[in-house]
């Protein structure tokens, strides 16, 4: 039996008081016995806000990225060690809109996924095509080569500890959510190639299905076999939209 998760993707929105209130609601809403796991991934500067509000709660988190080396010369960015120190226990990598507005390619994907698992950060990788690939037939190539690339460069075994997210991206941000029907399809894909790998992994890998869940149709999605939770974006904002999709998880 797979555990739900759901994860709130907070991308770059936020302040010290939106947060503080954000985060404390949902400690209101949560406890250790909830059948759901519940993860936030606020911006970089509130990672210490969130390790100070919920140490001691049920609620975990995570950042939004991670540079793939582990210190140095680069400006602007933030490693393994320093997430690490702010109690974050998942990384996000492979965000379509870290792939899209950011360059990272499929290969950069596989260097922060790897850097993570060796530091000890469970990676949450995305994966998704676009509204064209979908068009063009290449769903399933597309999804295959985002996978690949990391399994080619960590292997299977480092899996173990990672969660996907299928996310199609003109599903994100837009209002337009996958039926149930297609991304469960996608969900069997990689479970499919996953299993064919390895059977416990396969078996045990969360699957998350991200792209404008919304407390209205998080249960139907939720209901099929091979999604596990949801990555959300926008909803994960209000603290009321979050727990319900929580709720439709359980
Ligand atoms: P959305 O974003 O729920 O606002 O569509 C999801 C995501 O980008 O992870």
């Amino acid at each position: 039996m797979r555990k739900p998760l759901v994860a709130g993707n907070w991308k770059m929105h936020g302040s010290k008081s939106m947060v503080t209130s954000l985060l404390k609601s949902l400690l209101a809403g949560s406890s250790p016995q909830d059948a759901v796991d519940l993860v936030v991934f606020p911006p970089f500067p509130y990672l210490y806000r969130a390790q100070k509000l919920l140490r001691d709660s049920s609620i975990t988190w995570g950042a939004q990225t991670l540079n793939p080396a582990a210190q140095g010369a680069h400006t602007g960015e933030v490693s393994a060690s320093m997430l690490l120190d702010l109690g974050c226990r998942y990384v996000l990598v492979g965000h379509s809109e870290r792939r899209r507005l950011y360059g990272e390619s499929d290969s950069d994907v596989a260097a922060r996924f790897e850097t993570a698992v060796q530091a000890g950060l469970e990676p949450l990788l995305c994966v998704g095509e676009t509204l064209e690939q979908r068009e063009r037939g290449e769903t399933n190539s597309v999804i295959t080569a985002q996978i690949d690339a990391v399994l080619a460069r960590c292997g299977i075994d480092s899996l173990a500890s990672a969660t996907i997210a299928y996310e199609p991206v003109w599903a994100i941000g837009t209002g337009k959510t996958a039926t149930p029907d297609q991304a469960q399809e996608v969900h069997a894909l990689i479970r499919d190639k996953l299993l064919a790998r390895d059977d416990m992994i396969g078996s045990q890998i969360r699957i998350l299905y991200g792209g404008s869940v919304s407390s209205s149709n998080a249960a139907d999605l939720f209901a099929r076999e091979d999604i596990d939770g949801g990555l959300v974006g926008g909803a994960s904002l209000k603290a009321e939209d979050f727990l319900a999709i929580r709720d439709a998880a359980a």
